[in-house]
């Protein structure tokens, strides 16, 4: 979802630079933070305990990097993403489609602890290189003059670290008996570079031709609220997961 964002403000320089077919370019640095809930403190030292299931987990990690379906990662159809520029007046919707990731599987964990006193986990990762193609469709008003704008996008993100913790909590699930749910997290994202190409721009066109859905619109103003919402939704989804699992589920990887 912050991908898409980052494209909304792609977008800008083009707004101001009328007709071209290409342009190639870097974009510099970008950093993320978010936020939601109070993470439960990082106490030291970490137990035996605490140490041995830090181990278990990142031997897990390293199957996820065995899995072959999620890298490279394609979709036909994003969901559309709203925005909301204030400071440029701009607000609007961003539609994907032909969207391709690869990448994702090259990560390097840094670092990877689990308190299991509190249940709190943090994790740091760096994506050395992701690469991101797709059509980029933007449909918009700047004030009150309407943007239509169509691309083909194309980027590589380089040298992404992800840093993220969370707490969690066990509650008592219907279906599984004892269920983990994470009720806090953070999460900073500093990108050293995105490169990115635009082809194929194209001004106008007639919003029926995408024959998309209509999008809600984030109606938060600011980008910071913005984020927090992000990891807001992104927490519940996750909880929506973890509910159908027992938590014995984890007790048996972690502590066998
Ligand atoms: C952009 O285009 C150039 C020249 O065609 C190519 O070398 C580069 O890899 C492309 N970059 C991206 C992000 O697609
Ligand atoms: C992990 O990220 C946190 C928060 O950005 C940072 O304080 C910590 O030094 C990082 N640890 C490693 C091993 O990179
Ligand atoms: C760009 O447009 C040309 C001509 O319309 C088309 O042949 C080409 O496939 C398009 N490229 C992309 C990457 O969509």
């Amino acid at each position: 979802m912050e991908l898409l964002f980052i494209m909304a403000l792609f977008t800008m320089p083009l707004l101001a630079l009328g007709h071209f077919q290409f342009i190639n370019e870097d974009f510099g640095d970008f950093h993320f933070t978010a936020k939601s809930g109070r993470l439960p403190p990082k106490y030291y030292p970490m137990t035996e305990r605490d140490l041995s299931a830090s181990e278990k987990a990142l031997e897990l990690m390293d199957f996820i990097q065995l899995i072959p379906k999620i890298d490279p990662f394609s979709r036909g159809i994003l969901t559309p993403v709203g925005i909301d520029l204030p400071f440029l007046w701009l607000k609007g919707k961003v539609y994907m489609t032909n969207f391709l990731v690869a990448g994702i599987k090259n990560f390097m964990v840094r670092n990877l602890d689990l308190r299991l006193n509190n249940l709190r986990a943090d994790l740091n990762l760096t994506l050395p290189d992701i690469y991101v193609e797709g059509d980029f469709n933007l449909q918009a008003s700047v004030g009150f003059i309407p943007i239509l704008l169509t691309c083909h996008l194309s980027f590589h993100i380089i040298n992404m670290d992800i840093s993220v913790a969370g707490g969690s909590k066990l509650i008592q699930a219907p279906s599984v008996g004892e269920a983990l749910q994470l009720d806090s997290a953070a999460i900073q994202i500093d990108i050293e570079n995105v490169r990115a190409n635009l082809t194929n721009v194209s001004f106008g066109g007639s919003e029926e031709e995408t024959g998309l859905a209509i999008a809600q619109l984030f109606a938060t103003p600011s980008s910071d609220s913005m984020y927090d919402g992000l990891l807001k939704t992104a927490l519940k989804r996750i909880n929506a997961e973890l509910i159908k699992f027992s938590s014995d589920f984890f007790k048996d990887y972690l502590l066998s």
